[in-house]
Formats: structure tokens, C-alpha cells, sequence
């Protein structure tokens, strides 16, 4: 395999000026608070104009935003302050890793990289499925980005199978790969490369799969090569 010259843009935030973060959670409350509105008022519309579904031009963008706007709610309901617990519930990973997916073809495709799925299982997992969207949404994003300015095919492959009794869930790309110096680094709150990346995706994503699924996250990563995500977690016991 050819080597590449990966363009990363280095932005790294320390923590020499600490961040309060009862004043960072009491402003992003408000946010919260200040997007629910709207996007009730988006909801709504989208309902309205539902019978344009019909339509064969417009069916498939309607229906991505009002799955988009669905999704919005429910990490808003979610990390809401008011709800201290995140409802915990069964569910299918192949059809919200499918859902997910829907939902960054339009970014993929902008970014010229092919995404490809399969899935050997339709076990069952229990947790909080608003908190497995942001996690793996995150790790897809993260692996599109990746494969930005690399100059051969830019693929992102994403897998669901069953190894044991846990549920094995892999994202691996063709893009840059992360440098050995800095892979300690990647999952520590603010850490970024990216010149808009808020630097907490990954310390969210290992949280929501560690605290709400008992699942672990691990990778392997090779600079100019590329890089695999692992995520195993327990399937539930079949009655
Ligand atoms: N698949 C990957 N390939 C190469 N580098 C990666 C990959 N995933 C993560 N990284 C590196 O880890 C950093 C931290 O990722 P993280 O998801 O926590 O934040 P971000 O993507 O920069 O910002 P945000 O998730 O808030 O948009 C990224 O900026 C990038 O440098
Ligand atoms: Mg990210």
C-alpha cells in the first residue's frame, strides 16, 4: 500500500486554563432549552407537508429530515438536565446502526467516501439507543473525516457480528490513521484535530458504551493506513 501524506491540522486544547464547568453545563442547558423550541415548530412542519412523500424526487429528503429531526429530540430528551436517567430499553443494533448511516450518506457522499454495512445478527443489546446514536454516530463521523485530503479510494466499513456472547461492532477506515505520539491522547475530553471538532465525541462515546451497555471500546490505528474501532457489547440472554 502506497504511503500517504496525511494533512492534519493539529489543535490540540490543554487544560491550562480550566474550564468551570458548572458555568459550561448551566449555558449548554439553555441551548438545550433554546433548540427544543424550534425544532418542536420543525416537527410539526414536516408533519404537514408528509403527503409530499408521494412525491418520488422529495420522498427520500423528507424522509431523512424528519428521521434527522426525530433523532435531534431525542438527544435533546435525553441530555436534557431535568431527566436524570437515561430510559434504558431493547433494541436492535443492525437497524439503528442502519438508521445512522442513512443519516451521513448525504456528509459521506460530499466527502467522496463509499460506506458500506453488513450485519450477521439481529440480536438484541439493552440500553439507552439515544446514547448508542451519539456514540457510534460520533465513530462514523470521525472515520468519513478521516479519509478527507488522503489521495487513494476512501472507504469506511462498518460491521455487526457476534463473537462470544457479545455483540462486535467495527468501524474501520481507509483514512489518515492517528500518529503512535498521540493515541493516548485521543479519547481525553477536548482533544482535537479538527478546526470545528469540540474534542469531547470520543470521551462521550467511550462513556455511553462503558456506563449505559457494559461494553468496551478499543482500536488499532496505523498512520497513512488507516484505522479500526472495536466495540463489544453483551447480547442479552434469549428466553
Ligand atoms: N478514525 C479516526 N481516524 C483518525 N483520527 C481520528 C479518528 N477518530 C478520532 N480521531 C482523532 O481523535 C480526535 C478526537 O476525536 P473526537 O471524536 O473526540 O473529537 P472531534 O471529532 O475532533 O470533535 P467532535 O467529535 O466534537 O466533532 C479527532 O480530532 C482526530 O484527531
Ligand atoms: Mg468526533
Amino acid at each position: 500500500m502506497t504511503q500517504r501524506k496525511p494533512k492534519r491540522q493539529k489543535r490540540s486544547r490543554s487544560l491550562k486554563n480550566p474550564i468551570d464547568l458548572e458555568i459550561l453545563g448551566k449555558h449548554s442547558a439553555g441551548i438545550l432549552h433554546d433548540i427544543a423550541n424550534p425544532l418542536t415548530v420543525v416537527l410539526l412542519a414536516l408533519e404537514q407537508i408528509k403527503h409530499f412523500e408521494k412525491i418520488p424526487e422529495i420522498r427520500e429528503p423528507i424522509s431523512l429530515a424528519r428521521l434527522s429531526a426525530i433523532q435531534m429530540k431525542s438527544i435533546l430528551e435525553t441530555a436534557s438536565v431535568y431527566k436524570k436517567k437515561s430510559p434504558s430499553k431493547k433494541f436492535c443494533p443492525k437497524k439503528e446502526l442502519k438508521n445512522i448511516i442513512l443519516l451521513f450518506a448525504y456528509y459521506a457522499q460530499e466527502k467522496d467516501v463509499h460506506v458500506s454495512f453488513s450485519a450477521s445478527t439481529t440480536e438484541k443489546i439493552r440500553g439507552c439507543s439515544c446514547s448508542f446514536f451519539k456514540a457510534f454516530a460520533n465513530l462514523i463521523e470521525n472515520a468519513i473525516d478521516a479519509c478527507e485530503g488522503i489521495s487513494s479510494e476512501k472507504t469506511v466499513t462498518i460491521m455487526l457480528s457476534v463473537r462470544n456472547d457479545k455483540m462486535l461492532i467495527t468501524i474501520s477506515d481507509s483514512g489518515c490513521g492517528i500518529p503512535k505520539g498521540v493515541q493516548k491522547d485521543i479519547f481525553e475530553p477536548f482533544y482535537t484535530t479538527k478546526p470545528r471538532g469540540s474534542g469531547l465525541g470520543l470521551a462521550i462515546t467511550k462513556e455511553n458504551i462503558e456506563k449505559n451497555f457494559n461494553g468496551t471500546v478499543t482500536y488499532t490505528s496505523t498512520e497513512g493506513v488507516g484505522t479500526i474501532f472495536k466495540i463489544l457489547i453483551p447480547i442479552l440472554p434469549s428466553k
